[in-house]
């Protein structure tokens, strides 16, 4: 049993690459929306879950494609053949004081005084440790590392399934952020993107071999 899943395991990360080109074939709505579970379940600092996933079917690729194409380079391709797209989105003041982090012990169940010191941990934890509590970009860069998590978990659901992705985050970041709030699809104030998700099935394999860096330099055992 454990070999076959190894083997299995094995198999999947050798059949997912990164596709560009794909066929007509859709995506089904239940293969989607696990896949979209993946990434509503996935593990986030401190529970925060500071992340949205917009999800567009062919249907509203279409509506966005030509404003995204010129904006967003990495996407160009995908943009024409992808069944579906996700962009990841994340939140901008994840500070310690604000809304969100309490809101989010909350839904941890934390209780009262529970709550205000967790917060004091999380005061320190983003003053000291991460130095990030008075910086803008710091706190995005924060959520936005974990929305890449989310990307991965999706990625290796889909390609359990069948299904392949490309990851993309070749766009000009300021303008698509613009352009997704003109669409009235963000809050620029609160959020950002940070990545899009292309995904369907593969037109062909991919022509090159796909190449790594030696394992044993990569991954190194400690004694
Ligand atoms: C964070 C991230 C961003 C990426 N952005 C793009 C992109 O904008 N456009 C694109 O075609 N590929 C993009 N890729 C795909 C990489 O080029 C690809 O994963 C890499 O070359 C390794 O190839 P493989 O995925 O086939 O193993 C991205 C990959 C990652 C992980």
């Amino acid at each position: 049993m454990t070999e076959e899943v190894r083997k299995e395991i094995r198999e999947n990360l050798d059949r997912r690459v990164a596709v560009r080109v794909y066929n007509d074939r859709e995506i089904s709505r239940e293969d989607m929306e696990i896949i979209l579970d993946s990434a509503w379940l996935s593990p986030s600092s401190v529970g925060l879950e500071a992340w949205r996933f917009l999800v567009l079917d062919r249907k509203a690729i279409s509506k966005v494609r030509e404003d995204l194409k010129s904006i967003a380079w990495g996407a160009a391709p995908q943009l024409d053949t992808a069944s579906h797209f996700v962009i990841l989105l994340a939140e901008r003041n994840a500070r310690y004081d604000g809304q969100s982090i309490r809101e989010s012990l909350v839904r941890r169940g934390f209780l009262g005084e529970e709550i205000e010191k967790r917060l004091e941990l999380y005061k320190s934890f983003q003053e000291n440790d991460m130095q990030i509590a008075d910086s803008k970009r710091g706190l995005l860069d924060w959520t936005a590392k974990q929305t890449y998590i989310a990307l991965a978990n999706m990625m290796t659901s889909a390609i359990r399934l069948g299904i392949d992705s490309c990851p993309i985050e070749g766009f000009d970041y300021s303008k698509v952020n613009e352009k997704l709030a003109e669409l009235k699809l963000i809050d620029i104030e609160k959020e950002s993107i940070t990545t899009m998700l292309s995904l369907g099935y593969r037109l062909k394999d991919p022509k090159h071999q796909r190449t790594r860096k030696d394992r044993d330099k990569v991954i190194n055992w400690l004694d």
